[in-house]
């Protein structure tokens, strides 16, 4: 296990490159299993969460072979075994993006069910009643999913909550289905357009994809295909709060802009200036202390939940207050109590939180509990005064691609240790 020692350093100056998002590479990593043949998926991300899924797809048989620069070509041809084991999903609950491709390609699956998290519950009920809804005999055994089915059937599915790895398992297992199938109440996110935009690619017919309602007319087989992995926005927003609150100077490039507008107006309102190119956004602070704002997380394109913990440490060093709402995960408030031991003035109210902007913080030793609070904790340090430990760094490494690295090149003090 590592830790991060960071000292607080100044303000960020710069440019740093996004990598490829990490919620778009794992579904199409899964994607790879519908077709015939093998696929080539370039701007791969060196995440430790993209490594667990090509081991997941190198156990179910798939020949594997990466790149130098990050490339991975995937050939499902010599599958033979159509089992996630628990003890890899419960290392990355993003496993059960297999089920849906390895019924529909092969009509079986045993999948762990991936439990809970830190950030909340994380049932996975829609996933299995869309894929019922599609004919599949799915029953729950020893903590498995386990589905059998013949070709399935396209069908209307609506969808009770709006869930990403929902859509994308019923989006990519509907491409096989005989007929039609309607997704309604469907997930938004760019990263669900990333992978229709590869199914299509392989020869699947969708329409709707990034609406709220997405149409699929079933073929009967796919082919391999090349796709190039949309950049992360999360990764883009959480560079650019970084920026901001360090008062700083950042260029973010090898992104996309309008993958997260609502997050460059909260910038805007927090006093930031953005300047922004097809794949680059600059934002400058001009040495100015940020402005509170008020967030309330949503699914796309409202405000992104991946990007509330570090709208925290935003406004805890804010002038003025503010109210952070979450309202997609039950429990995603932990790095609050961290932030507290840094000196942020904060008071969590159910799913509310209210801030009191400080001045400065203050480095602590903290402790990293999941991915993205381990970020805004990351952030926290480089706006504080003194020395911070950030421990359990595995968090991290799951969906950022050489953090230290990044952030060094903006000129923050951050190096990493073994923490044993
Ligand atoms: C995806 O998780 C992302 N992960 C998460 O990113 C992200 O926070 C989340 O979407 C919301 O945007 C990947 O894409 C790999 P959901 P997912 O299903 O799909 C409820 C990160 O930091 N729900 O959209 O698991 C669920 O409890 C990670 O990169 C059901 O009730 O999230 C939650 O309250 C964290 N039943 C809400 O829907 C279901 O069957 C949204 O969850 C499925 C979900």
């Amino acid at each position: 296990m590592d830790k991060l020692l960071i000292t607080g350093n100044g303000p960020l100056q710069g440019d740093v490159r996004i990598s490829g998002a990490k919620n778009a590479v794992l579904p199409i990593l899964a994607a790879t299993l519908l077709a015939n043949n093998a696929s080539t998926i370039s701007n791969v991300p060196h995440l430790n969460d993209v490594t667990t899924t090509m081991a997941l797809l190198g156990r179910l048989g798939c020949q594997l072979t990466m790149t130098d620069n990050m490339q991975v070509e995937v050939d499902p041809s010599s599958i033979n075994d159509y089992t996630a084991a628990y003890e890899l999903v419960r290392t990355m609950r993003a496993s059960i993006l297999v089920l849906g491709p390895l019924v529909a390609r092969y009509g079986q699956a045993q999948v762990s069910l991936p439990g809970g998290c830190a950030i909340g519950a994380r049932p996975v009920n829609l996933h299995i009643d869309g894929l019922r809804a599609l004919g599949a005999d799915i029953r729950i055994e020893d903590g498995y999913i386990r589905a059998r089915a013949g070709r399935l059937k396209g069908a209307r599915l609506a969808l009770d909550t709006v869930t990403v790895t929902g859509t994308e398992n019923l989006l990519m297992a509907a491409t096989l289905a005989r007929g039609e199938t309607v997704i309604e109440n469907a997930a938004r996110e760019p990263e669900v357009v990333d992978l229709a935009r590869y199914l299509t690619r392989m020869g699947a017919q969708i329409s709707g994809a990034g609406t709220g309602t997405i149409h699929v007319q079933g073929v009967d087989e796919l082919q391999g295909a090349p796709h190039r992995v949309v950049p992360d926005r999360i990764e883009t927003g959480t560079f650019l709060v970084a920026a901001a609150a360090t008062r700083g100077k950042v260029r973010v490039l090898d992104t996309v802009p309008e993958n997260l507008t609502v997050v460059l107006d909260k910038l805007r309102e927090s006093g930031a200036s953005l300047t922004q190119g097809e794949d680059w956004v600059e934002l400058d602070m001009n040495g100015e202390r940020p402005r509170a704002v008020n967030i309330t997380t949503a699914p796309f394109p409202d405000f992104p939940t991946d990007m509330q913990a570090q709208f925290c440490v935003l406004n805890a060093v804010a002038e003025g207050k503010s109210r952070i709402v979450e309202t997609v995960f039950e429990n995603r408030f932990m790095h609050i109590s961290e932030l507290m031991r840094m000196g942020a003035a904060m008071d969590i109210d159910g799913n509310t939180v209210t801030v009191n902007g400080v001045s400065r913080l203050k480095g602590a030793p903290v402790m990293a509990t999941d991915l993205r609070a381990s970020a805004s904790l990351i952030v926290a340090a480089l706006v504080a005064d003194g020395e911070t430990t950030v421990r359990r760094v595995y968090h991290i490494d799951r969906g950022y691609e050489r953090i230290e690295e990044k952030f060094r090149q903006l000129g923050a003090q951050i190096e990493r240790e073994p923490d044993n």
